[in-house]
This record gives structure tokens, sequence and C-alpha cells, in this order.
């Protein structure tokens, strides 16, 4: 059995003041939850952010990390110092990384690298654009992303993935749940040809637009194992119906 896994990505939004607003309601109001749950807050606000949750149910991670061990990198933050932080987990490969960054399947791959030997459990995220869907390549993009990724890892355990199709995310557009469960299908069925990977134990997160209203139809499919949350994963009682709605 799966258990499901909600994940708020809170992108670059935050000040310490509602860092300690959000955790406040959110490490208490998700105690007895049946998913599991995160959050990925900025850089800056990950030690504030593992303070708050410490002794709740709630764990943290980043949303990016570099592909590199140390060294001359100016910017960058080591998925080791994320996790002697305390971090638990690493978004990579996010759509905005690979938009507005030019993140390659090669460095997240890269990326992923590093967060295995660091210990962190990553989520990485796949997705094609609305012009890949209209054109029937979805599933080969995605397909691609996957492989392009995973290929040659050291280690895949406790590995998850979240599918969020590009034309989803932040614009209030969702795939049906019947999209989405194909998809999600679709991947699973992918892992099993991507050696260290044991599909049937990989969550698979939905992302793009996810929402309390929407939340427990995406959740019933079969093969989605959870949310990739953006925007509503900064109100509390938003994020909190979300997490309620995989009960
Ligand atoms: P959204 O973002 O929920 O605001 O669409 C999801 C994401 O980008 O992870």
């Amino acid at each position: 059995m799966r258990q499901k896994l909600v994940v708020g990505n809170w992108k670059m939004h935050g000040s310490r003041a509602s860092v300690d607003a959000l955790l406040g309601d959110l490490a208490g109001g998700t105690a007895g939850a049946a998913a599991e749950v995160a959050v990925c807050p900025t850089y800056v606000h990950l030690d504030q952010a593992l303070k708050l949750c410490a002794g709740s149910t709630l764990s943290v991670g980043a949303q990016d990390c570099s592909h590199m061990a140390s060294g001359a990198y100016t910017g960058e933050v080591s998925a080791e110092m994320l996790a002697e932080l305390g971090c638990r987990w690493v978004i990579l490969g996010h759509s905005e990384r690979r938009q507005y960054h030019a993140e390659s399947d090669d460095l997240v791959a890269a990326k992923l690298a590093a967060a295995i030997s660091a210990g962190l459990q990553a989520i990485v995220c796949v997705g094609e654009t609305r012009e890949q869907r209209e054109n029937g390549e979805a599933e080969a993009v995605v397909g691609a992303q996957l492989k392009g990724a995973l290929a040659d890892q050291a280690s895949l355990e406790g590995l998850v993935v979240a599918y969020e199709p590009v034309w989803a995310i932040g614009t209030g557009l969702t795939a049906t749940p019947e999209e989405a469960q194909d998809m999600h299908a679709y991947i699973r069925e992918s892992l099993d040809g991507i050696a260290g990977v044991d599909p049937a134990q990989t969550r698979l997160l939905y992302g793009g637009s996810v929402k309390a209203g929407n939340a427990a139809e995406l959740f019933a499919q079969p093969d989605i194992d959870g949310a990739l949350v953006g925007g509503a994963a900064l109100v509390a009682e938003d994020f909190r119906a979300i997490v309620e709605a995989a009960r």
C-alpha cells in the first residue's frame, strides 16, 4: 500500500512572518492526517521551517539543489548542505527550473545523483507543454524525461515522481482525473523498464492547479498517490483541505 503524500511547493513566496503563520497552523492542523505531508519553502526559510516542524508530522524539503558536491559555484546550495540542515526532500526538474534556468534532463540526472548520495529523497518532476500534448507527444516527452533523469542512478529507493503538465501549473487548468490517471499509469509502466525502481512502491504525485475542490477525485485514481501543490499550499485552510482529501 502506498501512503498518500501531499507536498507544498512554496516557490519564491514567503517571509519570516508568513512562514511562522502558515506552519503555526499546519504543524498542528495536519496532525493525524492519513497522508504524509511535506513543505518545501525557499532556501532561506528552510531552517525556520525545520524548527517550526520539529516534533510534528510535517517534513521539510528544498525546491532544488546543486549537481555539484562543493566548490566555487556561486549561488549554489549542495544536497549535502540540505541533508545536514535536516531536510528530507528535494524537488528536482520542476518545469519552472527547466523553463527559466534551462535545466536539461542531464542536469536533472546529475542533481538526482547528488541528492541520492546525500541521502535526500527526491521528487522528480516531469510533464509536457500544451503544444506537446496537442501534438500527441505527451507520453514521449514524459517518457524521455523519466529515462533521462532516472537511468543509471545508484539507488532509486524512495523515489517520488511528480507528473505536472506544464499547461496546468498556476493556470487554474487541471488535467481531468482520467487524463491524469492515464499519464500516471503510463509513468508507472515506464518505471518498470528502469533499473533500481520498484514501480509498485514508487509514489506518483499529480501537480498543476490542485485545489481542495479537485483533490479528492484526483486522489481516487488508482495510480495517483498524492499531490505536489503550488498556489493552494500557501493558504493553510486550502492546503489542509487537500491533505484531508487524501483520507
Ligand atoms: P500550482 O503549482 O499548484 O500553483 O499549479 C504546482 C507546482 O508547480 O508544483
